[in-house]
């Protein structure tokens, strides 16, 4: 496996090729976790100076994922009832203190299933404190704010900024707190998530920084909460993430504001990397010049390459020895030209109708929004 400049670490699955193959044959596609993985990325993010990491399960909900990030000291952060109600089915004893429910547009009912199961609950807009006034009267909540700009790695995950629908604006926050006062409803965290994958560590620093200065106005927050969207490298020349600049730059803001909690909520740092997804070759075909790999897997098993033009890398599990030379679009078996998961990869000119193939780095938005167009199965799912 070549790598540009940065030296990187192996991948874990570059070892247990015998066991992918072995999972593959139990039937594809099919995603396969290394839960070790996991917790070495769990054991890199948390500690000081953050005081309560959160999962954004809406990454990898699956239940071992979500049982070992607990042990690891996370807690999990939850977007829908759904989410809410399989983190609890999923995490025996779950404290319910350590979820955190962070909805968009969500209706009433899923406000009040939160409540009722007493998560921590994330408002973004004044008018729901107005419509639902009974909802918030007395409660503990905390304000997810929209900071003007935001960032990511496609425009489809920026968060922040005029055109995104999440949080409230700066220009409405005096508003909200005197809606808030009104109900007797506290805010008890300030929250920012501006996007997903952002590359740059100061982001971070500077989000907690505007959040903290912004508390100081209230004296009932307790919790500054700066969001997700660490990014990792995709890509063969992509620079591993800084994250001793990341973890610098939020203890020098926890320096000037001690009295307040730092709260994170990362999905992908998480996860990304402890996925692959597996595949079986379907067909090699070739078509005015272009050679065209088939997967029995394609934009319903991983729809990233297809929505974001991610790039994932593709390896031929099969002939691990065989130094890949032609280059072939690696496509689905979706009816829609977008059912491309790689072009012009090089690999194998041997590559053949029953080979198992390889998606790296699919652990995080993988499974979570697979679908069944043209009524094609859900992948499986492993845990090694
Ligand atoms: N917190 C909130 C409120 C979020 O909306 C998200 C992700 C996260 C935390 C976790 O973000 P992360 O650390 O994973 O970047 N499907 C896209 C990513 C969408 C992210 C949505 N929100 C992708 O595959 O790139």
């Amino acid at each position: 496996i070549a790598h540009g400049r940065v030296a990187r670490p192996t991948p874990w699955w570059v070892g247990k090729r015998a066991a992918l193959l072995e999972r593959a044959r139990a039937g594809t596609p099919r995603y396969v976790y290394d839960l070790a993985t996991v917790r070495e990325r769990a054991r890199a993010l948390r500690g000081d100076p953050v005081d309560r990491p959160f999962y954004a399960i809406k990454a990898n909900a699956h239940p071992a994922i979500l049982r070992a990030l607990v042990e690891e000291g996370f807690g999990l952060e939850c977007v829908s009832q759904g989410e809410l109600e399989h983190a609890f089915a999923s995490v025996p004893g779950l404290a319910p203190e350590r979820v955190l429910f962070t909805p968009s547009f969500a209706p009433r009912r899923e406000f009040e299933a939160a409540f009722a199961r007493g998560a921590h609950v994330n408002v973004d807009a004044i008018e729901a404190l107005q419509r639902w006034p009974e909802l918030f009267r007395g409660r503990s909540i905390g304000l997810r704010l929209d900071l003007g700009h935001g960032d990511g790695h496609h425009e489809k995950v920026v968060t922040g900024g005029a055109e995104a629908k999440f949080g409230l604006p700066l220009s409405r926050f005096d508003a909200f707190v005197a809606e808030a006062r009104r109900l007797g409803a506290r805010i008890a965290a300030l929250h920012a998530h501006l996007g997903s994958g952002i590359e740059d560590p100061r982001h971070w620093r500077e989000v907690y920084a505007t959040l903290a200065a912004l508390a100081e106005g209230l004296d009932s927050v307790e919790t500054i909460d700066v969001g997700g969207g660490l990014p990792i490298p995709y890509t063969p020349d992509a620079e591993p993430f800084d994250l001793a600049a990341w973890r610098a730059g939020l203890a020098e803001v926890k320096a000037a504001y001690p009295r307040y909690r730092l709260a994170i909520e990362p999905g992908r740092y998480l996860v990304a990397e402890a996925g692959v997804l597996l595949a079986s070759a379907t067909q090699v075909v070739e078509k005015d010049g272009v050679r065209r790999v088939g997967l029995d897997a394609g934009m319903n098993a991983l729809m990233r390459p297809a929505l974001y033009d991610a790039w994932h890398a593709i390896h031929n599990l099969s002939r691990p020895d065989d130094e890949g030379a032609v280059a072939f679009d690696v496509v689905g078996p979706i009816c829609e030209s977008s059912d491309v998961l790689g072009r012009a990869r090089l690999l194998p000119a041997a590559t053949a109708e029953g080979d198992t193939m390889l998606i790296a780095d699919a652990g995080a938005y993988g499974m979570t929004m697979a679908n069944t167009y043209n009524l094609r199965a859900l992948p499986a799912e492993d845990v090694l």
